[in-house]
């Protein structure tokens, strides 16, 4: 019992009180949460994705992904500078024709907009950061999907590497430095290596999207691609109940000789994302796609979530896992906050 000045009597209860060990000590202040922050996040670890749609006047903003935009050649030169000057690592470049058909021509035609503004980027930014390619074939399709199909309708995955071959020399040439073969096509990283190194593009690299899953969170990238894909992408993107297979494909990229391997989406994947870490030999990338980034921004604008630390926890989650570059559609506007805190 203890009795307080007033003369009450009453019983205190006990409790184990921790000792020496105390880690409170290191989050006591600012200075010592700085000193033994473990994971950070730099501007140079961030890969800004962006949108040029061929034909248009002024950037169009898109519902879903609100302050993300498809550009005009203009503006997209304009948001790569931007991208520069805050010091980020790359910039991943997704182009929307104006005119699709089966084999997705516009893909690997040097006129084509994707083609086109790579040459832009590579000139106007080439020097100051990675200027990247999406190589995959659903925003050039007219059925949406990410290869060539066959008769009865189902995508052809050797068929489909003939035209991916195309498209990197075609990307290589407008000036491309690293590649990011995102349509999962089973041996799409050794046949688009080897086309490389033939025609003289040795060092151009190539980001694998290695384990890349069918996934909803891809929804908000359909209205910023146009696309109107028939079907699903089930029969050549992972399924999101596997994780072990996520090991395979990075084992298989490596081999083939891919230079860095990705895990997408990021959030929901985070697991695979620590496994893929932990055995990679070579860098790990994630990819926070559309639906992420849309729900973060949705919840925000209700006023339900801390946009700016939402975003900040997010993609430090990401990079604590293991990711060593992370594609988020706020790198710039992240790059400015980190600047802003040093
Ligand atoms: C395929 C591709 C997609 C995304 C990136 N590359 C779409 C898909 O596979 O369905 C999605 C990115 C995002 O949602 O932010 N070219």
């Amino acid at each position: 019992t203890s009795t307080t000045p007033e003369g009450v009597t009453r019983d205190v209860p006990r409790v184990a009180v921790p000792g020496r060990v105390r880690p409170r000590r290191l989050r006591a202040t600012p200075t010592v949460r700085r000193l033994v922050q473990q994971h950070r996040v730099h501007a140079s670890d961030l890969v800004l994705p962006v949108f040029v749609r061929e034909g248009l006047d002024e950037p169009r903003p898109l519902q879903a992904m609100p302050g993300v935009v498809q550009h005009t050649r203009d503006s997209l030169r304009r948001a790569a500078v931007e991208a520069a000057e805050a010091g980020l690592g790359g910039v991943m470049v997704f182009g929307i024709p104006e005119h699709r058909d089966a084999v997705g021509t516009m893909a690997s035609d040097p006129a084509g907009v994707l083609n086109v503004a790579l040459a832009d980027l590579a000139a106007e930014v080439g020097d100051a950061l990675s200027v990247q390619a999406d190589l995959c074939l659903d925003e050039f399709t007219d059925h949406g999907h990410c290869g060539v199909l066959t008769a009865d309708g189902r995508v052809d995955n050797d068929a489909t590497l003939v035209r991916y071959v195309d498209m990197a020399l075609a990307q290589a040439e407008a000036g491309a430095a690293l590649l990011g073969l995102s349509g999962m096509m089973d041996g799409q990283v050794g046949a688009v290596r080897d086309a490389l190194d033939a025609a003289g593009y040795g060092d151009v690299a190539v980001l694998a999207y290695a384990a890349k899953y069918a996934s909803a969170f891809y929804g908000p990238f359909r209205e910023a691609v146009e696309s109107e894909l028939q079907g699903d992408r089930r029969a050549y993107q992972m399924d999101p109940a596997n994780r072990r297979e996520a090991l395979r494909e990075v084992e298989l990229d490596i081999a083939e000789g891919a230079d860095v391997v990705m895990v997408k989406p990021a959030m929901s994947y985070l697991d695979v994302l620590a496994d893929v870490a932990a055995v990679s030999t070579v860098p790990v990338a994630a990819y926070q796609v559309s639906g992420e980034y849309a729900m973060i921004e949705a919840a925000a604008a209700q006023g339900w979530i801390d946009r700016r630390r939402a975003v900040e926890e997010s993609v430090l989650g990401i990079r604590r896992a293991g990711a060593d570059v992370v594609l988020t559609y706020w790198a710039t506007e992240l790059a400015g906050w980190l600047a802003e805190g040093r």
